[in-house]
This record gives C-alpha cells, sequence and structure tokens, in this order.
C-alpha cells in the first residue's frame, strides 16, 4: 500500500471528504491507526503531557521529537506522518532547517509542523525554499499556554476573528501546505477552511474544517492531564480501556481461589 500523498489529501479536500489526523507518540500506536485508515498522524509535542506527564509541552526536547518520530515512523505504512517543531528549536532560519532535517531524515516524517507566530514568517519562507513541507498551527498555540485551564475559545471578537483569518490567509501565500486550528470560534474556522486551498484541520474548532485532528490518548480518555472539555464525551459510561484493564485485574484475582 503507497503512502498517502499531500496531492491526496489535497484532493479529499475539493472532494469535500471529511480528512482523518491523529497524534501518535510510539509504534504500537502509530500502527493502530494506520491499519484503521487514518489519513495523516502526528507526533505532537503534546508527548510533554500525555507521555511525559508535564504540565505543558514546554519542556520537550529535539532529541525527544526525533526518538519518538523514528518510532512512529516504525508503525506506518500509509498514513502522511507530521513531525512537531518543539519550543525554542526554530527561533531563527538556520536553527529550523538543520532541526527540520533532522525530523525528515531517513525517511521519518513527511512534514513539519510549526506554531504559527508573526515572527516566523522568515522561517516558513525559509523552510518552503528548501523543500520541507509545513504544516502551521494557530489558535490556541500549547507552546505559549501554561497549563490547560488557560485554555478558551480564540476568535471570538471582530478583532481577533479577523487576526486569525488574515494570519491563515498570510500562512497559505508563504507556502505552508496545511493548516491546523486549534479551540477556534466555530464560524472563523468554516471562514477560513473556505478561504483557504490548503487543507484546514481543526482541533476543538467545529465541524465545518477540510479535517479533524485529536490527541489519540483524549479519545481514549486515558489523558494524563485529562480530556480537554471541549472533546469530553457526552455520554458519561465508562472508558473502554479502563473496562478492558479492570476486567483483566478482576479476572487475574480470581486466579488462585
Ligand atoms: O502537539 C499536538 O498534539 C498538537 C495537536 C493538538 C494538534 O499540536
Amino acid at each position: 500500500m503507497p503512502k498517502i500523498s499531500l496531492k491526496k489529501i489535497n484532493s479529499l479536500k475539493k472532494n469535500k471528504i471529511g480528512i482523518s489526523a491523529l497524534t501518535s507518540y510510539d509504534a504500537s500506536f502509530a500502527k493502530l491507526a494506520d491499519n484503521c485508515g487514518i489519513d495523516i498522524i502526528l507526533v505532537g509535542d503534546s508527548l510533554g503531557e500525555v507521555i511525559q506527564g508535564n504540565p505543558n509541552t514546554h519542556s520537550v526536547t529535539m532529541n525527544d521529537m526525533c526518538y519518538h518520530t523514528k518510532i512512529v515512523s516504525r508503525g506506518i505504512k500509509k498514513a502522511l506522518l507530521i513531525a512537531d517543531m518543539p519550543k525554542n528549536s526554530y527561533k531563527t532560519k538556520s536553527q529550523a532547517l538543520k532541526n527540520a532535517k533532522k525530523l525528515i531524515a531517513k525517511n521519518m516524517a513527511d512534514m513539519v509542523k510549526i506554531e504559527f507566530k508573526e515572527k516566523d514568517t522568515e522561517v516558513i519562507k525559509h523552510l518552503i525554499s528548501n523543500n520541507i513541507l509545513v504544516c502551521s498551527h494557530i489558535g490556541i498555540l500549547p507552546q505559549t499556554i501554561e497549563n490547560k485551564s488557560s485554555y478558551k475559545k480564540v476568535g471570538k471578537t471582530i478583532h481577533e476573528a479577523n487576526r486569525l483569518i488574515n494570519e491563515a490567509m498570510l500562512i497559505e501565500k508563504l507556502g505552508s501546505q496545511m493548516l491546523i486550528v486549534e479551540c477556534i470560534d466555530e464560524q472563523v474556522a468554516k471562514i477560513i477552511s473556505g478561504k483557504l486551498h490548503i487543507p484546514v484541520i481543526g482541533i476543538g474548532s467545529g465541524k465545518s474544517c477540510d479535517g479533524q485532528i485529536r490527541v489519540i490518548y483524549d479519545i481514549f480518555e486515558i489523558s494524563f492531564n485529562g480530556v480537554p472539555g471541549f472533546l469530553k464525551p457526552k455520554n458519561k459510561k465508562l472508558n473502554p480501556m479502563k473496562k478492558i484493564l479492570e476486567k483483566y485485574i478482576t479476572n487475574t484475582n480470581k486466579y488462585k481461589l
């Protein structure tokens, strides 16, 4: 089975087929998601929270990202693989290029992701002109936030909405090939998805984006810092992983009886 190309992902947007994306941090979960037919896997720096048990993503290093990208890539046959550039790894053009190349080397990631701030304009241009595929990330930017308690929807005022729309359009103009919008107002996400030609993948930003991305541990409701409010399940059934573990423990306890 050939790898999903960016061209194929773009054709899903054109044909109005929702693009599915998930994070993964290890080979087994990556293989599970890949076998289930996921389009995109992101090795997110959310690993700082869900794998390392920190309150935020800030202490994730390039070494962490290279290690997890390498092991995730072993589990993937088909999905497009994106790797996050961690905080402080793209402060200058040359640092960004050097680090992006590390994540893309040896067929690891197909694309890198950066959390976009205005000062990153030159960084994006530099990566693109060196043939690195770039996914940008706007809205809530976890690399600038201390913990989940400060998460709140962005884009509710006209001023913020215009800022996000202009940022998204600039990002496309700079040559970014994909955009992730995190926790932005649903109407604003819809406008951005309509205006841009590149795929717009949402998390906590409503159903009108071209695709959706989730932290895989949030889906299984086992994330170390809890599941963000906008992703909390509506019905409060016991989560399936917990059920399986509890059954295993109960059965094992009975063995010696
Ligand atoms: O690091 C991450 O997992 C992310 C997703 C939430 C989009 O950036």
